[in-house]
């Protein structure tokens, strides 16, 4: 357990000292087209909550608070939240911001409607874990959307190799060069139904010539109901 703890620490401190350059990185992205290509995926209903989980910056967190999704962003770097924060100010979003950790969420079983991250499964030490643990919170019928950029036709392809600067940390980072299929798998083998993937096309501003978008999404079993009294 205690080296579970350390690992989560070095994370923690690599993205506090990250949070600056980071935060500049998204200058890559269409916002109005993600904004569009948000509401697309989660639908009209605003009565739907969304819980952005390693949200870092605040990044889709501002964007679903805008679309009108009463919308909680939770991270284990406060420097990155602070972003954020700062960011909601700006764009007009009432997003919450909470410090915690991914692998153990504080919120009741069967409360949220959408769990959606970017860019943080590869970052995860307890993939498995992380995803029964999301379920558990979902609502059945309700929807997780992993969005990650992707190497068309192959998954997965973070480049740099040892981010953390340590070996053990890096060994631990079970799913970052991850297949796409192996992908669904880890969501179909942890309970989710419908798993699929969908490219996001026009998500990332011309002159960038990087991996597109793809979204990993599974839906919880409407049939996890009848275990809720
Ligand atoms: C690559 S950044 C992505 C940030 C944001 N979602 C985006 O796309 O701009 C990964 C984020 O996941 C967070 N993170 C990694 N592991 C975490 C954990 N176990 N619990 C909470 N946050 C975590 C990091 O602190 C970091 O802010």
């Amino acid at each position: 357990m205690m080296e579970k703890i350390s690992v989560v620490k070095k994370i923690e401190a690599y993205w506090d000292k990250r949070s600056d350059s980071f935060d500049a990185d998204h200058d890559t992205e269409d916002l109005q087209a993600w904004m569009e290509a948000l509401e697309c995926l989660l639908g009209s209903d605003k009565n739907r909550n969304v819980l952005d989980l390693g949200t870092g910056t605040g990044f889709l967190a501002n964007m679903t608070a805008r679309l009108g999704h009463s919308t909680i962003g939770i991270d284990i770097s406060k420097e990155m939240m602070n972003f954020g924060v700062k960011h909601a100010k700006t764009v007009g979003s009432d997003a919450i911001f909470m410090e915690g950790s991914v692998l153990e969420l504080p919120f009741m079983d069967n409360t949220v409607d959408f769990i959606i991250n970017s860019r943080l499964i590869w970052t995860l030490v307890e993939p498995d874990m992380a995803i029964k643990e999301w379920l558990r919170i979902l609502k059945p019928g309700g929807k997780m959307m992993c969005f990650n950029r992707m190497k068309e036709g192959v998954g997965l392809n973070i480049g740099k190799v040892n981010i953390y600067e340590d070996e053990e940390v890096d060994k631990q980072l079970a799913i970052k060069g991850a297949r796409m299929e192996e992908l669904r798998d880890l969501l179909e083998r942890n309970g989710l139904v419908d798993v699929q993937i969908q490219k996001l096309s026009g998500l990332t501003r011309p002159g960038y010539d990087y991996d597109p978008w793809f979204v990993l999404m599974g839906t919880k079993d409407e049939a996890e109901n009848r275990f809720i009294s």
